[in-house]
């Protein structure tokens, strides 16, 4: 079947910035002279001292990532001082609360709502290459805190509000952050989430961690315990804060932050951005991928907590000096059609969203869409997971009125920001793939073997050059960093992603082609999720695999085998260590209790019979003569019909 092409509509075209033939003019200058290239792109954001070299980099060896290296900046004044002079009125944050309330921020307002929590970042002894904890409700405070941290030269660390206490524990210890940042407590829905009380849990747990002073802002009231000689409360603090703050000069390499991120081993990793890079990355990306004007409304509804969050509701657009719309609240609270009432209500132009919640929203019916105002939308985009064709079309057609071009993106927490995905008025879009890999961006595909393959083909997506954004490490484990992007083809970035390229040279991602479960866009190690189960001693072993889900993406499946026989219940147990130790957003959809997990001879566990039993796919097992007790398949598949 041919797939559909969808050119942007000449309407969108006629007043994009980038062309088909800009582009090529960009790709052709990218690969013939980079150094002058990224130099230009370089001059997208404010420096102290504008940088003259582009990129020292090196995937081989001890790997090496260093970009515009010897300029000096800080990344909250490409955010703020300098569009005072040009916007200081300009709404640059627009935050709805989850109930309605809503706040506007000029750019001159938040820049002193930055400096002034930057001026308490201070009074606490933060200062360059510290690391400040932020774990914050989707309020204006949370933008502000990122921001404040980059002034004052702190590397922030921003935990997820859905984090259980020992992952926030974990987090604290490894980072070393010596201040933290939280809330009373977070809206969702009906229910509310007691960070503090989560933070307070998470301090109590370790003594390794380094927090030295917890702030705490007020957003529902709820009661709360203060710790004195510990705990302050943010309000007065930022009251009596001065309203100007001079922003620490930093070096482009400096990190800006760390965040964490599971793989499929071990702990999950703090990726550490640099400054210089990644600022470059969210502003070329931000710019060419959403056509971005002075005049748009952009909503991301990502959390700021990941990194979509991190490089487009903050850095990319506001660098940009574009105007970011915050929303606290679920899709479908209190009622369906809530997301679109927050689109006509602020007049979004450009909307970011991921399949997850498209395909809930599609759920909901064309006509929930249909009694909104959507006329302000002109740019969609999608990120965070493989987007079907039949969803693609239902939010190209009902969303976007055939109006707006989809912009599927491709990228991780360790790009930085986006790589590849169409540049809306030059790259025709084909629901499904991501396209084509943005100017400058060496995207490969390689064999299992790390052959590269060359035209169509499916295989590894890899990278074969360093790209600005580019993530320089894993916070205090190089040697891991090394090991888990590099080893896989010596001299090539491994993305752990599958893909195939067409005719056209499209890419279209196929997933995880290592143990990463993607549920609802939440990236999940299944070592992580093995780790939990394996602190209550009721589980001798215990193998997590993701598998499709109509709404999720994927599903988590948890085969979990018992030290002595079945208990009622136990299958609770192992759902009650995986929210303990992990948190409630990484609950398994079905724990299977199960007598043994198939095994190769040298003890490898074998997941892709694990997916098919869970799957229900019995038919192509496969070859089972690698395992090292045939027998077990019965069993299992026994075991899983009986509970259904
Ligand atoms: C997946 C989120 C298909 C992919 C920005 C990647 C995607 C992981 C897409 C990174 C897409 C992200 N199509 N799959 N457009 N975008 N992914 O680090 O498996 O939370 O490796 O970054 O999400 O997730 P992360």
């Amino acid at each position: 079947m041919q797939d559909e092409i969808f050119h942007a509509p000449p309407a969108f075209a006629a007043q994009a910035a980038v062309d088909a033939d800009r582009r090529r003019l960009m790709e052709q200058a990218a690969s013939a002279r980079p150094e002058q290239f990224w130099l230009e792109q370089a001059g997208r954001i404010a420096w102290a001292s504008p940088p003259t070299i582009a990129s020292a980099s090196d995937f081989t060896g001890d790997v090496a990532i260093r970009w515009f290296a010897d300029g000096t900046l800080n990344a909250s004044i490409s955010c703020l001082d300098r569009h005072l002079a040009t916007r200081p009125d300009q709404v640059a944050l627009i935050w709805e609360g989850q109930d309605g309330q809503s706040e506007r921020l000029t750019y001159a307002a938040l820049h002193e709502r930055v400096c002034r929590m930057a001026n308490v970042l201070r009074t606490l002894g933060v200062g360059r290459g510290d690391r400040v904890a932020v774990h914050l409700p989707l309020v204006a405070d949370s933008v502000v805190a990122m921001l404040a941290c980059a002034r004052v030269g702190a590397v922030h660390v921003v935990l997820f509000g859905g984090f259980s206490a020992e992952a926030l524990a974990d987090r604290l210890a490894d980072s070393g952050a010596i201040v933290a940042i939280t809330a009373d407590e977070a809206r969702r829905g009906a229910k509310r989430v007691p960070l503090k009380a989560m933070m307070d849990e998470a301090l109590a747990r370790t003594d390794a961690h380094a927090v030295r002073a917890l702030l705490v802002l007020r957003v529902t009231g709820a009661e709360i315990v203060m710790q004195p000689g510990r705990d302050y409360a943010l309000a007065p603090l930022l009251a009596q804060a001065a309203a100007d703050c001079p922003a620490e000069t930093m070096s482009a390499e400096d990190p800006l932050f760390v965040l964490y991120t599971s793989g499929s081993t071990g702990k999950p990793k703090g990726m550490v951005h640099a400054t210089g890079g990644y600022m470059v990355w969210a502003a070329f990306t931000h710019d060419l991928v959403f056509d971005h004007r002075p005049d748009d409304v952009f909503w991301c509804t990502a959390d700021v907590a990941w990194i979509t969050g991190h490089s487009y509701v903050v850095y990319g657009p506001l660098a940009n000096g574009g105007t970011i719309l915050l929303f606290e609240g679920l899709p479908s609270h209190p009622a369906p059609g809530r997301w679109w009432q927050v689109i006509a209500r602020h007049r979004v132009t450009t909307f970011y969203t991921a399949p997850t919640a498209i395909r809930a929203l599609m759920r909901e019916g064309d006509d929930v869409v249909a009694r909104h105002d959507l006329s302000s939308l002109r740019l969609l985009g999608s990120v965070g997971e493989p987007i079907s064709p039949d969803a693609w079309l239902w939010f190209h057609d009902v969303v976007g009125q055939g109006r707006c071009p989809v912009v599927d993106t491709w990228w991780q927490t360790e790009t930085g920001g986006i790589m590849i995905a169409p540049l809306p008025a030059s790259v025709p879009q084909k629901p499904g793939s991501a396209t084509l890999p943005l100017p400058g961006v060496h995207s490969v595909l390689l064999t299992d073997k790390g052959a590269v393959i060359a035209g169509e083909g499916e295989g590894c997506l890899c990278m074969a050059q360093s790209w600005p954004g580019q993530a320089r490490t894993i916070w205090g484990d190089h040697a891991r960093f090394r090991q888990t992007y590099f080893s896989f083809a010596p001299g090539y970035y491994f993305s752990g992603d599958g893909a195939r390229r067409d005719s056209d040279g499209y890419y279209w991602i196929t997933g995880r082609v290592d143990d990463v479960i993607n549920v609802s866009g939440h990236r999940i190690g299944s070592a992580e999720i093995e780790d939990a189960v394996a602190t209550d001693h009721r589980f001798a072993e215990c193998a997590a695999v993701g598998i499709a889900h109509d709404l999720k993406g994927q599903g988590l499946v948890v085969f979990a085998v018992p030290r002595d026989g079945t208990a009622d219940g136990l299958a609770g147990h192992a759902t009650q260590a995986i929210v303990r130790v992990v948190g409630r957003y990484a609950a398994p959809e079905t724990i299977y209790l199960v007598p043994d997990l198939p095994k190769t001879r040298s003890g490898k566990i074998v997941r892709r019979l694990l997916r098919k039993i869970a799957g229900h796919e019995l038919d192509g097992l496969g070859d089972l003569s690698t395992l090292a007790d045939p027998s077990v398949v019965d069993r299992l598949v026994d075991a899983v019909a009986r509970q259904g």
